[in-house]
């Protein structure tokens, strides 16, 4: 168990999914946790349960990131989105919002964090990227692109924090339980005319060992230990859970 008693978080897109996984289960061992998310409902709703504070911020809107001053000893960059399409009808502003806000915010985030956590001599930063941040798949270029580039990144994170016990990873799911992957097997159900346990199994569980979705409480029990200090030297990786997808 990790003891984050005394620490401070920042979890983007936690109102909901994987982010509030991880923000609970920040919170559970003691952090104090800021709920960022775009939707205040579901943001203070996350943060009045942890008993953290909640910050409505739509993270697309990156100018007033160039001059925030973060004091936050555990960032997790998390909030990200999705777009299915073929490169040639891929919508160039949605392209470019998805490389805002899944680069660039949390360069700027991290650029807000770093002069505390110099200070401090401690700092966490973990990425939500994906198996898409090593591997490609068809229809997802911007997706794809995005989650290539924060696995650089996090590197270069890590390369400069190293010397002020600064860590940065990634952290890499395959398809997690999230209503997001929920509406995708509903939608793939409704196409081929079969049952959604049908959609799990042959279509996005086909290549996965383990033929189950992740749960987001999984993702967030590894992101709780990168934020320990029992992590202290694994820094500058990408930490794969996928259920074995892209073992073989
Ligand atoms: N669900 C999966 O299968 C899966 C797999 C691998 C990686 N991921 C990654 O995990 C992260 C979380 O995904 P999820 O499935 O929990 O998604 P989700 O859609 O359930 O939650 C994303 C949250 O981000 C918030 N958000 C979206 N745009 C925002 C903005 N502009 N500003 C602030 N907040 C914003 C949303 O309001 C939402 O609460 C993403 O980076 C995603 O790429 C998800």
């Amino acid at each position: 168990m990790a003891d984050l008693t005394g620490r401070t978080a920042l979890v983007t897109g936690a109102g909901g999914g994987i982010g509030a996984a991880c923000a609970r289960a920040l919170a559970a061992q003691g952090a104090k946790v800021t709920v960022a998310d775009r939707d205040g409902d579901r943001a203070h709703e996350v943060a009045a349960s942890i008993g953290g504070e909640a910050w409505e911020v739509d993270l697309l809107d990156v100018t007033p990131l160039e001059t925030l001053d973060l004091s936050v000893d555990i960032l997790v960059n998390n909030a990200g989105i999705q777009t299915v399409s073929p490169i040639e009808e891929f919508p160039p502003e949605r392209f470019r919002a998805m490389i805002r806000l899944m680069l660039e915010a949390p360069f700027l985030l991290v650029r807000a964090a770093l002069p505390h956590m110099y200070a401090q001599n401690f700092g966490r930063v973990i990425n939500i990227s994906s198996v898409h941040g090593l591997r490609a798949s068809p229809f997802k270029v911007a997706y794809v692109a995005a989650k290539h580039a924060i696995e650089g990144m996090s590197k270069v994170v890590a390369a400069e924090g190293g010397p002020h016990n600064v860590t940065s990873n990634c952290v890499n799911p395959g398809y997690v339980r999230t209503p997001l992957v929920e509406g995708q097997i509903a939608d793939q159900a409704a196409v081929h005319k079969i049952s959604a346990d049908e959609v799990l199994q042959t279509v996005l569980l086909e290549r996965s060992a383990i033929k189950r979705l992740i749960e987001p409480d999984d993702v967030a029990e590894l992101v709780t230990w990168l934020a320990s200090d029992a992590a202290g030297m694994a820094t500058g990786s990408s930490w794969v859970m996928d259920g074995g997808w892209s073992a073989q």
